[in-house]
Parts: structure tokens; sequence; C-alpha cells
């Protein structure tokens, strides 16, 4: 079976009844958890190879889980807007049980990029497909509020790390998210114009504090890349492809972060010793093949085809190039081997290979 089948089936096979994409079926600290930023890209990575059903259920999960939560929403927003400082902890969650609990384990728990992922993701789809997704207004309207409310404070970034800072790549993806939903047509008109205002000052922001020496920073006001910059490049377009900004972040990244076809997330990682993640070079291939670099973004393709197990499947990363060597075991003693399969990594190979016109 090819890799682009058997990504469609472990997806297909493991997606729950309730529409939820468990990030890793097995790994201790995954197991029974959906996030919204993993499953955004695997149901973008489906909805690309015509599995319309997985991506629709997806959908409609999300904004099942998120519009159940409007209430919440509504009066975060209100405390806010009196003045006072909502904690962390009373945020929505990063990620939710398979039946849209919010989980009893402890997790970081704030972060604002999987609300303005999924919206991007859910507009691809129903613009893909010509169909908007049966019943998700509430839900869109409902993170549409929350970030239009929040987008300016800081939060865990994808790594989810670093909540005292102001991580690019999330206003990336919350600007993606709060242009999609306008693009949508189900906001209301007062709900539409915040929205678009919030979008602009998430631009203005990363154009006055979030770029250094003509690329993108990880954070406002540091040095570092990060690899999930990229998104802010393709799929994101905060800096498109043509952008120097854009085309100078995709460069960076590239050369502080990758080796050998496989991409590192920043250079001070320690998570089981720094490896290569497979997302990631799909990430990075993603964008060589939207710049119109067909075989730089092959050699990444192929590169994670290579990561795949016997039976064919993903892993998060990959151990035999590490950042911080020392660093590996004390991630094995704690939460066992390596997250595999990983859905998000079949998820970004789907994309991958329909960028490049690898079909089942
Ligand atoms: C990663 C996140 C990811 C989660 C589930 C974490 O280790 O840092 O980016 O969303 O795993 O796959």
């Amino acid at each position: 079976m090819s890799l682009v089948a058997h990504s469609l089936d472990v997806i297909k096979r493991l997606q729950s009844p309730t529409g939820a994409y468990p990030a890793s079926p097995t790994f201790s600290a995954y197991r029974g958890y959906s996030w919204l930023r993993d499953g955004a890209f695997v149901a973008e990575g489906v909805s690309r190879h015509g599995d319309v059903a997985g991506a629709d259920a997806f959908h409609a999960w999300c904004a099942r889980v998120v519009g159940d939560r409007a209430g919440q929403v509504d009066s975060l927003v209100s405390r806010a807007a009196r003045g006072q400082t909502v904690p962390v902890s009373e945020m929505l969650p990063t990620r939710f049980t398979l039946d849209g609990m919010d989980g009893a384990d402890e997790w970081w728990d704030f972060q604002l990029d999987g609300y303005g992922t999924w919206l991007w993701a859910l507009r691809e789809h129903s613009a893909r497909h010509g169909k908007a997704v049966p019943g998700a207004e509430k839900g869109v309207r409902a993170a549409t509020r929350y970030l239009t409310a929040f987008w300016h404070l800081p939060c865990y970034d994808w790594w989810e790390e670093h909540v005292e800072q102001r991580h690019v790549a999330t206003l990336g993806a919350i600007h993606a998210g709060l242009r999609a939903a306008v693009a949508l047509g189900v906001l209301g008109a007062a709900e539409e114009a915040a929205a678009a205002e919030a979008a602009e000052g998430v631009a203005a922001l990363v154009e006055r504090e979030g770029v250094a020496s003509g690329r993108l920073r990880k954070w406002l006001g540091g040095d570092a890349v990060d690899a999930s910059l990229l998104a802010c490049v393709v799929p994101f377009a905060l800096y498109p492809a043509g952008h120097p900004v854009g085309a100078a972040t995709v460069a960076e990244v590239e050369r502080q972060l990758a080796r050998d076809g496989g991409v590192h997330r920043y250079l001070a990682d320690t998570f089981y010793g720094g490896g290569r993640w497979v997302l990631l070079a799909g990430f990075l291939g993603w964008n060589h093949a939207a710049a119109g670099r067909p075989a730089e973004a092959r050699r990444y393709l192929d590169w994670m085809a290579a990561q795949a197990t016997p039976e064919g499947d993903l892993p998060e990363q990959v151990s035999d190039l590490l950042l911080a060597p020392d660093r590996r075991q004390e991630w094995l003693d704690r939460w066992g081997p390596v997250a595999t399969p990983l859905l998000w990594s079949h998820g970004m190979y789907l994309i991958l290979a329909d960028e490049l016109g690898v079909r089942a």
C-alpha cells in the first residue's frame, strides 16, 4: 500500500465515532485527546484526498465542542471588557477528550492558535468542496468572538511552551482564522467588523514587533527562529511566499533548522533530545511546492516517507540527529517511546503529497 493510502487508512481507522482525531492513539501523554491544531491539519490532508465525510465529521465535532462553550466565551469576553484579568486556567482548553470534554489531566492549556487553525481549515474544506459544514455556525461565531477578544494575550505556543510570550506562529494562525471566519459569511455584522479589525491589529503588531533582520521571529522581541513560522508563509499567508519577509523566513528556517530532509523545531529544543520532526518537513516542503520549487519539495516528501515504520506509521520525531542528545532519556523515562503513529505527521504527508500530485 502506498504511504498516501496508508495515511488515509490510519486516519480513517483512528477517527473517533464522535468525529475527533486522536493526536496519537497509544502515546501515554496524548492518549484519549484531540487537539484543534493537529486535527485541523489532519482534516486538511484528508479533505485534499477526497475523504470529505471524514473532514466534515471532524469540523462538525469542533463546531459542537466550541459552540457548547459559547456561554463560557461570552462570560470571558464580558469579564475582560469590564477590565478584569482572566486567569489562564479559565480560558478555553488546548485539547479535548474525544467526546468533547475538557479532560481531567493537567496540560499547558492556554493556546490560541488551534482556534484560528480550525477556522482556517474549515474554510479551506468548505471552499474546496463547495459546501458548508452543516451546523458549524455557532462554533464558528464563538471561536471568532474568542479570538477577537483575546488575540493580543501571551499564550503557550505550538509546542506548548513559553506562556509568557506572544508567538508569531500563533498570531499567524489567529490572523488566518479571523479572515477565514469573515469569508465563511456566518458572522453577525458587529462580529464581522470586530474580527476584521482584530485581524488588522494582528498584522500591524507582527509588522512592528515580529520581524527582525528582514524575517519573522519566534516571539515578539526575540531573535530566534522556530520552524512553526513556516506556517505564517504557507498556508497562513500573513507574509506570502512572494513577500521578502516570507521568503527570508523560509530561507532562515531552512538554514538553521533543516538537516538532510528533516526539520528541527528550534535550536534550543530538548524534548526527546530535540530530534527532527516529520510534520515540519511537511511544512517546509509545502512552502517549497507553493513557491514553485517542486524538486526541493520532493526531497522533503521523500524524507518523510523514509521515516515510516515497517507498518507504514509516521512518528512525531526521529532521534538519529539530536540537538541535545543527553536530554533524550528523561523523556523516554517520563512518557515512553516517541508518539507513533502521530496523525498530524500523516496529515502533513497527505498535504505535501497532494501539492506534488502524488495520489493514492
Ligand atoms: C506538541 C504539540 C502537539 C501535541 C499533540 C505536543 O508534544 O508540542 O504541537 O499538538 O504534542 O500532537
